[in-house]
């Protein structure tokens, strides 16, 4: 049945694409060359997060709704998005992941100018990559992600992917005081100086964790995003196993989670295959255990009367078409360690307010302030017009050693490529998948390898949002 859909929209979609030949008869070269329109308003609104009978929460939302829309485009197709900004303050917006034009990035003074209230701004790119991604202001992100400007975006195959349903879940959390409204406490010296501002609510989509239907039998591909501004997921699946299939919008050999358990770093995505194996009307919960002694379910799969889905051929596992990356050529590529420092030492609350290792807060003769608590390479960063730390060569290889030198993880994201993960604490790395937003978890270490084959200045920050505003970003710049 869900098959049809995916068929019907097909038909749909080939349908708009023969509209759009029509109209324009110039571009014949097919659906590569089809532009697809979409608007973003950011503007307060007010959202049910808690449900019906509860206070609504006052949020900034992306067209009324938080998470924003999902959008959904077809490899190779060229989006163009309208943002309009009716906050009091500017914003921009950035596609997280995509291998997009350096102007369409999105970072506000690095790439263009911030969106002032009431204007707008027309981001234009081609989505190379099928894939999950992600949408989210990258201005005052610390503030405005955890208001809700944040959203999916779905870049799908070419051609159909064989599976019953095709679903996005969106988590992220949020801070709420006891009337249900966002606290205020933005950037407290507690969150910025430890694990980021960690929410209290926990949505999926744009509920709190509730009962989701499945049928017996069916394949769906479970596309999940994490958009918290600092809270880490670790899900198990009661009663199932799922395979990665994809990381950070990539395609990865298929594989189970690690110990069961799918880790997913703000900033990072996975895309998952499900076969629903259970039983007709039991129910199944999807937990959390990220956070020591905590097991909270964040959805229970709850399987339909029907009986299973019958009469179908035994499924292959589901292995997606790879996309066009540059191989970087890891024996030849130049390398460079870069260091991330700064935060709280872990015993900070009883051990007489230790400081990071060496070039912490207190580092450089007590220049630093509230605001610049975290480093790379020594440097907090501040303000928004960055110089580069970094200068690559553009169409070479590179290896960058990404070392955690403080107590906590920290979710590295390169904007404008993917990277291969190569190696973890000098160690080869089994998968070598290519990634966006890289984990790493407390004085560790990962290897990652690309080209440097997109021309531009491009961030390189740690996705702990409280982090990232506190000095843990930088730039590095392709020429
Ligand atoms: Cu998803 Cu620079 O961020
Ligand atoms: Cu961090």
């Amino acid at each position: 049945m869900v098959v049809a859909l995916t068929s019907r929209r097909a038909l749909l979609r080939a349908a708009g694409a023969s509209v759009l030949a029509l109209a324009a008869p110039a571009r014949s070269r097919g659906a590569a060359q089809d532009v697809r329109a979409f608007r973003l308003t950011a503007e307060p609104s007010q959202v049910a997060l808690l449900g019906p009978g509860n206070p609504k929460t006052a949020v900034w939302s992306y067209n009324g709704v938080a998470p924003g829309p999902e959008i959904r485009v077809r490899r190779g197709e060229k989006l163009r998005v309208v943002v309009a900004n009716r906050l009091d303050e500017s914003t921009t917006v950035h596609w997280h992941g995509i291998r997009l034009p350096n102007a369409m990035d999105g970072v506000p003074d690095l790439t263009q100018a911030p969106i002032a209230p009431g204007r707008e701004f027309a981001y234009e790119f081609v989505a190379p990559d099928a894939g999950t991604y992600m949408y989210h202001s990258h201005q005052r992100g610390n503030v405005q992600v955890p208001m809700g400007l944040f959203g999916p975006l779905i870049v799908e195959e070419r051609e159909p992917v064989a599976v019953d349903r095709d679903v996005t879940w969106v988590l992220s959390d949020w801070r709420l005081t006891s009337d249900g409204q966002i606290s205020d406490d933005f950037g407290n010296m507690m969150d910025v100086a430890m694990d980021g501002r960690v929410g209290n609510v926990v949505t999926l989509n744009n509920r709190l964790p509730a009962s989701w239907p499945v049928r017996a039998g069916e394949r769906i591909r479970l596309r999940i995003i994490n958009l918290a501004s600092a809270r880490m997921f670790a899900l198990s699946f009661e009663g199932h196993r799922p395979w990665v299939v994809a990381w950070d919008g990539q395609p990865v050999e298929p594989h189970e989670p690690e110990a069961g358990t799918l880790v997913l770093g703000p900033g990072m995505r996975a895309d998952l295959q499900l076969d629903m194996v259970g039983e007709p009307q039991s129910s199944h919960a999807v937990r959390d255990t990220f956070y020591p002694g905590r097991s909270d379910p964040i959805a229970t799969f709850a399987y339909a009367k029907d009986k299973a889905l019958a009469g179908r051929p035994a499924k292959a596992p589901l292995r997606l078409p790879p996309n066009a990356l540059p191989e970087p050529d890891v024996n030849k590529a130049a390398r460079h360690l870069i260091a991330f420092g700064g935060g709280m030492m872990g015993g900070m609350m009883g051990g007489g307010g230790m400081m990071g290792r060496g070039r912490g807060m207190m580092g450089g003769g007590g220049m630093m302030g509230r605001g610049a608590m975290w480093t790379i390479n020594g440097v907090a960063a501040q303000g928004p017009a960055m110089e580069p730390f970094l200068t690559l060569d553009r169409g070479r290889s590179y290896v960058l050693s990404l070392r955690n030198d403080t107590a906590f993880f920290h979710p590295i994201h390169l904007h404008g490529h993917s990277f291969r993960v190569i190696a973890r604490n000098g160690a080869p790395a089994r998968r070598r998948e290519w990634r966006d937003t890289v984990l790493i978890p407390p004085r560790e270490s990962a290897d990652v390898a690309f080209v440097a084959d997109n021309p531009g200045k491009w961030m390189i920050h740690c996705h702990i949002l409280d982090h990232q505003e506190a000095g843990m970003m930088g730039v590095i710049r392709v020429a």
